[in-house]
Parts: structure tokens; C-alpha cells; sequence
């Protein structure tokens, strides 16, 4: 079931590109990111991301400039919302752990910003500054996680809508950090938004479960509580160790997922390192 859920083509163009797991992720060899790319490779690159969900670049060494370049053949970028940007990079944040703190960026499962009325198509991770060990991050599939429901709960999911906020306490820990040295807002500001617990991808037509534990945190017209079990029935499910990949951070290695179809996890064991990854965001839409 878990193989049938994914699209691994052999590489066709110009890049080579290498499935690093059974469920999602592929490392994509044969391009250097700091130069001016052709339209049929960054095709050749959207196309990676489509069938991977996540796909990786390695030994590669681009400025934050070339890291805005890129990110803009996909699309418009777009600030994150509650933290300042890099100094003279207002679309670059800083994802960063200092060797004194304990709480990582975004160091829990979750799509990005489902807050937000159009979050993002994907982002652009490029990893700056690594601890010895650790810091990996893991990534999940949400079309394995939505086709491997049973008919009966599709049909329940299928008219419901999910509230995402951006205050949830499990989460504002862990942007408690940046939010003390960098934040845009107040710390009592609350962003919420409304989506379909169950997306179709605007490019592939696919359906994908869009609930996360971050930021769902009830079905629209029900209460927090009467939402609660299945919500956390859900967000066990889609996390399934069969529907995720981890990826090992190396200097020059950059990682782009496709936010409409995957989860990520930043994985918290480095305490006492210094990890430091700057992030550019792509704009999305609206999720139908
Ligand atoms: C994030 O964007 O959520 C951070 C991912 C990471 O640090 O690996």
C-alpha cells in the first residue's frame, strides 16, 4: 500500500534523481543551485518536488542571494509572519538553536502556517551551521496518510473544515526564543484560519489529509473537545513511521518541500550545539 501511494519515476531529464525512502523524499544530483537555471530544469526541479513531496540538494554553496533566486523561479515569496527576517532578508528566517537553549524552531510535527488564508506551497531550507550529530529532520506523507483511511472515515472528513490557530501552547513553545530576540507582533496576537480537513493538491489533483497537530485545533462548528479524539486519532495516524523520511543535514545540503502534501519535525537532540538554517518561504493558495 505504502509503495502504490508514490510516483517513483526514473529520472527522465538531466538530473539524477534517488527516492530516499519508501514513502517521500528524493535526493536530486546533477545541478548547481548558484547558477542561473534553465526553464526545463527548474520544470525538471517542480516536477521532483510533485512526485517526491520533499526533495533534497547536496554539497551546495549559494549566498542568501542565490537562495532568494532560486525560491523565486517557483513562485512569489512571502515573509513569515510572527519573526523578523535575516538583517537586509525580510523573506529569509532564521531557523536557528543557540548552544544554550533547550526548544527548537518548529520542533514538533506540522504543515506550515495553516493559520494563514493562503499558506505557503513550500519552503526552501538551507542549512548553515550544523551540530556534530542530530538535528535531523523528518518529514510525512500526507496523500499515504489520507488514502490509507478507511472509505467510511474519508466520507466523514469530507464536508468538515479544520480551525488552525497560531497560539497553541505546544507550539508557541517552541518559537518562544525567537519570539524574545525577533518577533514582528505581539506575543498575544492570534492568527486563524479555516481549511478543508482533506485538500485537493491545486497541481496533482490528489487528496491530502490537511489537519496538523501544531495548529488544528478543531473541526470547524464543533468544540475543542468534542473535536479532540479524532483530531488526536488523526494526528497519531499521520505521522505513521511508514509514511515518513528523515533526512541527515551535511554542510551545503537543502531541503524543499512541497507544504501542501507533507508534515516536518525538526528533531530536538543537540543540546548544547549550535544549529543555524535559513528558510524562504513560496506562496500558496487558498487549500480547496
Ligand atoms: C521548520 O521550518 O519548521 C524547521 C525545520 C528544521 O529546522 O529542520
Amino acid at each position: 500500500m505504502a509503495q502504490a501511494a508514490r510516483s517513483a519515476k526514473p529520472s527522465t531529464g538531466k538530473l539524477d534523481i534517488r527516492p530516499i525512502s519508501g514513502a517521500l523524499g528524493a535526493e536530486v544530483l546533477g545541478v548547481d543551485l548558484a547558477q542561473d537555471l534553465s526553464d526545463d530544469i527548474i520544470a525538471e526541479i517542480r516536477n521532483a518536488l510533485l512526485d517526491h513531496l520533499v526533495i533534497f540538494f547536496r554539497d551546495q554553496d549559494i549566498t542568501p542571494e542565490h537562495h532568494l533566486a532560486f525560491a523565486k523561479r517557483f513562485g512569489d515569496t512571502v515573509e513569515y509572519p510572527l519573526v523578523k527576517g535575516v538583517e537586509g532578508f525580510p523573506e529569509i528566517m532564521l531557523v536557528v538553536k543557540h548552544e544554550h537553549e533547550k526548544v527548537n524552531f518548529g520542533g514538533l510535527w506540522h504543515s506550515d502556517t495553516t493559520y494563514l488564508e493562503k499558506p505557503p506551497m513550500g519552503s526552501i531550507l538551507v542549512a548553515r551551521e550544523l551540530p556534530p550529530y542530530g538535528g535531523d529532520t523528518l518529514f510525512a506523507n500526507m496523500y499515504m496518510a489520507y488514502d490509507t483511511l478507511s472509505d467510511s472515515l474519508k466520507n466523514m472528513l469530507a464536508p468538515l473544515k479544520g480551525v488552525s490557530v497560531s497560539n497553541r501552547p505546544r507550539v508557541q513553545e517552541t518559537r518562544q526564543e525567537r519570539m524574545a530576540d525577533s518577533a514582528k507582533v505581539k506575543p498575544e496576537t492570534v492568527l486563524t484560519a479555516v481549511h478543508p480537513i482533506v485538500r485537493t493538491h491545486p497541481e496533482t489533483g490528489r487528496k491530502a489529509l490537511y489537519v496538523n497537530g501544531a495548529h488544528t485545533i478543531r473541526f470547524d462548528g464543533m468544540t475543542e473537545a468534542e473535536s479532540a479524539p479524532l483530531l488526536e486519532y488523526l494526528f497519531e495516524h499521520q505521522t505513521r513511521p511508514e509514511f515518513t523520511c528523515r533526512f541527515r543535514w551535511e554542510p551545503g545540503s537543502i531541503a524543499f518541500w512541497d507544504n501542501r502534501a507533507t508534515q516536518h519535525n525538526p528533531i530536538n537532540d543537540y543540546h548544547g550545539f549550535k544549529r543555524v538554517m535559513h528558510r524562504i518561504t513560496i506562496a500558496g493558495e487558498t487549500p480547496e
